[in-house]
């Protein structure tokens, strides 16, 4: 007994020294209340959320899916990052217009550019239906017979939740598939660009400083959503006006000093906080530095490319954005995993498991868990590393590839689905195609396929090499499809796509892209995938077990839910941190800096005249703080992708930033988050203020937002 309690002893101080996680709204109340307001929050649980009066949770709002925004204003305008807007502003610039690089402001409503097919959704509210999920279920079921039970539930629950003709439902689980959230949502389709900065502002440091502290990026957008008059969702039409929020916040104007409290409340996508330490190890020594290999060659290929021409900057601005994204930030997460002995802590924590387990006598349902982890990680190892090079070669970096599985695809639907389905396929891909051919460049490809192909053929586990690219001369292989392939261009492409369902199949298998592509992407969907599936779910089943019973295992203990795309609240202070010996980041970075950055005409750290002008003259209205203006800050927030645009609000609901970033050192925050140097960057909301109010002049967007003076009451 005494072993026991000292055990639990230890290993919930382990746990607890984990500050961090991304909790659910709508269950605040109690502990994370408490602590939040411990750490100087001074408003209840229910002023976040709060489903018979409007909360905070009324202003956040998912953006198109993949980021956070929030409303500002009455008229319902919205904030978020300058790149998570990035995709819209470069859809409505040429080289005649070029938003990216100038900048846009509607200086009317009437000059707001609508996006269609963009959306806004904000949750109405969130139901647990946990017992309705599980009812029915029992031990004796097998797992296939389990989940299909709880599928059937969850869909009557869906049908028969109680909600407005307009409002949208769906179901999501948390600690992976132990508990069953419902969200009632309200998703918006007219989304408006407003104002974004120029890339020297918005985008400023480009990649270079992307995931970095100190940073002085000005990371903002502004769109507005607009609605039918009656203020509920519609399609776009020039009848409709802004939408009347619930709940818009108000703009602070007195910032952030260390340590005072911040609340970052948005939309996070993926964590692993449970993995397994055998898991850690594999993600951050074998699968990341494939997948950095292959973008590492693709980026600098296109980067070269896209320094020499205006139109191919254009043109693959947006994808280079992302693919160097996870390229630098899978880096940093390796680096961190091994600086931080992420490995080493958590298998003493798993150690210590397994102990607590036998003590407790239940060996039968949870003994052999770790085991069970330990060989199916390594059974799963080679077919993850072939999944991940067909995924970043075939299906992303090479674009003529990546047609031909779209290609293949269709080919397939013909195949099993017959002639109607073929038509209803190929109209949408046609569409797909347009956009993609319109930002395609066959010499910038033919560059990037000549060495991707090669690593892919050196390194993909030999069992599931393709039989085309053993022994092969990559450079003669290149300049054959290359010439003979159609699928170099959008004409080349409709030519293909066009004539009867079986002309089509004719055509496109004598094309030299596609035979090689086709076998790639065969290969992928006949040997790697139904593989990589089955084990993962088999994974996902001991995973589901595991967080069971931590949760069991530890009841006092701060266990939040993995992130899944669904609305969390984070909480922390301002914070600076220490790299490494001897240096220390202070948590703001102020206008100052930027000049410091500043390099003429540098494709990275370029800085607008006007704003250099500004500086000079110290014309700074009401945003400088001791006569500066703050940029950007720090916090101990625990974010993740997806909360980019994320509001960071202060101990009494008002906006004081935007969530944008994360720094290099702590970003393994997603598969284990210390402390000591997880920080999340957020931009100083008055350096968007300032910006929006003297760089652009947009003082109509300044006049109808809340401004307010929290600490000077
Ligand atoms: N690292 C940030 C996030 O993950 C910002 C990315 C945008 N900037 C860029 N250079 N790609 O989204
Ligand atoms: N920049 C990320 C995003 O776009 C945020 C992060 O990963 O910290 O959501």
């Amino acid at each position: 007994m005494k072993l026991l309690r000292l055990l639990i002893l230890f290993i919930v101080f382990q746990v607890s020294a984990q500050q961090g996680g991304m909790w659910i709204p709508s269950m605040l109340e109690g502990k994370n209340e408490k602590e939040m307001q411990s750490l100087g929050m001074k408003m209840t649980a229910s002023d976040i959320y709060n489903i018979n009066n409007s909360s905070l949770k009324d202003a956040v709002v998912h953006f198109n899916g993949g980021c956070t925004s929030e409303l500002i204003s009455s008229r319902a305008l919205l904030l978020t990052n300058h790149h998570c807007g990035y995709g819209a502003i470069q859809s409505h610039s040429s080289v005649a217009h070029d938003y990216l690089k100038d900048g846009f402001w509607a200086m009317t409503d009437a000059e707001e550019l609508p996006n269609p097919g963009m959306v806004a959704t904000l949750i109405v509210r969130i139901d647990d239906i946990t017992n309705r999920a599980f009812e029915g279920t029992s031990d004796n079921m097998t797992e296939k017979q389990r989940l299909d039970k709880i599928a059937q539930n969850l869909d009557k629950a869906q049908k028969e939740v109680v909600k407005e003709s307009w409002q949208e439902v769906f179901v999501k689980s948390i600690y992976h598939g132990n508990q069953y959230l419902l969200y009632v949502t309200e998703v918006f389709k007219d989304i408006r660009l407003v104002g974004a900065p120029p890339s020297s502002i918005g985008k400023f440091g480009s990649d270079t400083d992307n995931w970095m502290w100190p940073r002085h990026t000005g990371d903002f957008s502004l769109f507005r959503i607009y609605a039918s008059k009656d203020n509920k969702p519609a399609t776009y039409s020039k009848d409709n006006v802004p939408y009347i929020p619930k709940h818009f916040l108000p703009v602070s104007l007195d910032g952030v000093a260390e340590n005072d409290f911040t609340l970052v409340f948005g939309f996070p996508g993926r964590t692993n906080e449970y993995l397994p330490s055998i898991a850690v190890d594999q993600l951050a020594n074998k699968l990341n530095p494939a997948r950095i290999e292959v973008r590492d060659v693709a980026l600098k290929i296109v980067d070269s490319y896209m320094r020499k021409d205006q139109q191919i900057k254009i043109q693959y601005a947006s994808k280079y954005a992302s693919i160097a994204n996870y390229w630098k930030k899978w880096i940093g997460e390796s680096q961190g995993i091994n600086k931080s002995d992420a490995v080493k802590i958590k298998k003493k924590l798993e150690t210590d498991f397994d102990k607590l387990v036998a003590a407790k006598g239940l060996q039968n349902k949870y003994g052999t868990l770790l085991s069970d982890f330990d060989s199916m990680y390594k059974e799963i190892e080679a077919v993850s590393l072939a999944n991940d090079y067909w995924s970043e070669v075939v299906n992303r970096n090479v674009e003529l590839l990546s047609a031909t599985v779209m290609m293949y695809q269709l080919e397939q639907v013909y195949e099993k689905k017959g002639t109607q389905a073929f038509e209803e396929a190929r109209e949408k891909l046609n569409k797909r195609l347009e956009g993609f051919y319109k930002n395609y460049n066959a010499t910038v490809d033919k560059a990037v396929f000549e060495k991707l192909i090669e690593i892919y053929a050196n390194n993909i586990p030999r069992t599931y090499l393709s039989k085309s690219l053993s022994n092969v001369d990559f450079k003669k292989l290149t300049d054959e499809i290359y010439k003979k392939s159609k699928l170099t261009s959008y004409e080349g492409v409709s030519e293909l796509l066009s004539g009867s369902p079986s002309d089509f199949v004719k055509k496109i298998n004598k094309d030299k892209g596609y035979q090689l592509g086709k076998e790639l992407t065969a290969d992928f969907y006949n040997n790697i995938n139904p593989k990589f599936v089955k084990m993962s779910e088999e994974i996902a089943t001991v995973q589901k077990v595991y967080m069971k019973a931590l949760l069991e295992l530890f009841p006092e203990e701060r266990i939040f839910p993995d992130a899944n795309s669904t609305l969390r609240v984070t909480y922390g202070k301002v914070s600076g941190y220490q790299p490494k010996d001897a240096v220390y980041y202070k948590p703001v970075s102020y206008l100052d800096g930027i000049i410091e950055k500043y390099v003429p005409n540098d494709y990275e750290f370029d800085v607008p005249l006007k704003l250099r002008e500004l500086y000079e003259t110290k014309d700074f209205g009401q945003y400088a703080e001791n006569g500066k203006i703050p940029v950007a800050f720090i916090g101990t927030n625990h974010t993740t992708g997806g909360n980019s645009g994320s509001p960071a609000i202060d101990a009494h609901g008002n906006l004081i930033g935007l969530n944008f970033d994360r720094v290099w050192e702590g970003t393994m925050s997603d598969l284990y988050y210390d402390p000591a140097i997880s920080r999340n960057i957020m931009v100083d909301i008055r350096y968007v203020l300032f910006i929006v109010d003297k760089y652009a002049g947009a003082t109509r967007l300044i006049d109808e937002m809340k401004l307010v003076h929290p600490k000077k009451k």
